[in-house]
């Protein structure tokens, strides 16, 4: 199949890994990848992913048969209208259905009207709203940005002043969501869906905080392993039921159906499961542990989705093994992240058995060949093993075989399952 992947993380590298993984002698473009993608696809670096019309054009001249939307930003934009309109099969929702992410207003009134559990949350539009928000939910605080803040929008914290400052900031930027404070373990389940029928994946975990201990500000994303071991066994097919077919039913109803990948960030409470977002995308890093150890071919359940076909495909298979993956960020991130420093050693650390890079920011100086980190979150490192303590061993093993001056990474990540 000719596909065109649209984005540059490590999730997008990801999915190109699991589509080259087929066999199935795909053809595949990225626009506009990264360095590490460039080493293994064609790239299209001209080619605006945020332009609809440009995309459409470019799949229409190249006979593109899937196109697949990895980032938000375009999903956002509606960069997925266009290319539906020309009847071009596209894996990710249309504007209007990725609101689910990019208002988190409208990810809540959609909750309500589909009855799913969440957490309870105040709209502010004004500093006053916000403080009464604030001390009618209590503490600890959760303030979120209404709109997309590529994961830095949260704030969780006990201190009423910082929570208000972060308040403050947001609402200069169109509004902030004041929440309810939810307690228990956080888990990502990611489902395929077709704008009807959903095939859920294999939950993840995501570490969010940028230190050890799950201290120090909110990511994008710093780690992640998969699968759950400590999930009970009903747990997916409560999400089915409870939260994601709900959701895409009542969206269907909406005349704005879901034809993409359903993020559910949820947290098991003592209460029950409660969703804390939804995004219209696969996660990153969750990609990155969910991927490798799918057996069914993903194409299929990218192209059945954007065709509207699922309901006569059965649940996609998993390896029984583990998977980890460590974040190596550039020094500064999240709030400002050092660039242009070269990275060395990730021949040596893809050999450790079972270890592969996914590249984010990473670009090639033409002059000098050498590789450079071009942003926050540098690469993802994956790692697979029959535990999660063999799979654990060799991400660290091979993360620490590169080098980025000032570069971290949690040391903490899949600790609790190992
Ligand atoms: P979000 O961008 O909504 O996923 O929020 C980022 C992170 O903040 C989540 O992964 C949680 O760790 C935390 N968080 C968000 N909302 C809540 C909540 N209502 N209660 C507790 N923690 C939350
Ligand atoms: N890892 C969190 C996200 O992708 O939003």
């Amino acid at each position: 199949m000719k596909i065109l992947v649209l984005g540059s993380g490590a999730r997008e590298h990801a999915i190109i890994t699991a589509l080259l993984a087929e066999d199935a002698g795909h053809q595949i473009v990225a626009a506009p990848g990264n360095a590490g993608i460039a080493a293994d696809v064609a790239v299209e670096t001209a080619l605006n992913p945020l332009d609809g019309e440009a995309v459409t054009e470019y799949a229409i001249e190249n006979g593109i048969e899937l196109v697949v939307i990895g980032p938000e930003a375009p999903l956002v934009a509606g960069v997925a209208d266009p290319l539906r309109t020309r009847g071009i099969p596209v894996f990710g929702p249309g504007k209007a259905a990725a609101q689910l992410e990019g208002s988190k207003a409208f990810a809540k009134r959609i909750m309500e009207a589909a009855g799913v559990p969440t957490g309870r949350a105040v709209r502010a539009e004004t500093l006053a709203e916000a403080e009464s928000a604030l001390d009618e939910l209590g503490a600890p605080y959760v303030v979120k940005a209404d709109g997309l803040a590529a994961g830095k929008g949260v704030i969780v914290t006990p201190d009423r002043d910082a929570a208000l400052a972060h308040a403050t900031h947001y609402l200069a930027e169109g509004g902030v969501l004041i929440e309810e404070f939810l307690d228990g373990q956080e888990v990502s389940l990611f489902l395929v869906s077709d704008g009807h029928t959903v095939l859920p994946l294999s939950p993840a975990q995501d570490y969010k905080r940028l230190l050890d201990g799950d201290a120090g500000p909110n990511t994008g994303g710093m780690g992640a392993y998969s699968p759950l071991p400590w999930l009970p066994e009903t747990f997916v097919d409560e999400v089915i039921d409870t939260v994601a077919l709900p959701t895409v039913r009542q969206l269907a109803a909406e005349q704005t159906p879901f034809i993409g990948l359903l993020y559910c960030g949820l947290i098991v409470t003592d209460r029950g499961i409660r969703v804390i977002e939804f995004n219209a995308r696969f996660g990153d890093p969750e990609t990155q542990v969910v991927l490798p150890r799918l057996v069914t071919p993903l194409s299929s359940l990218l192209y059945g989705a954007a065709t509207g076909e699922l309901s006569a495909m059965p649940r996609p298979e998993f390896a029984m093994d583990t998977a980890v993956t460590v974040v190596l960020a550039s020094e500064g991130y999240p709030e400002a992240p050092q660039t242009g420093r070269t990275l060395t050693g990730l021949e040596d650390a893809a050999a450790v058995p079972e270890v592969t890079i996914a590249h984010a920011a990473t670009v090639r100086d033409e002059a000098t060949g050498a590789l450079l980190a071009s942003g926050g979150r540098v690469l993802s490192v994956v790692a697979r093993g029959t535990t999660f303590a063999e799979a654990r061993d060799r991400a660290y093993d091979a993360i620490g075989r590169i080098h980025l001056d000032g570069g971290q990474y949690r040391t903490d990540i899949a600790a609790r399952v190992s």
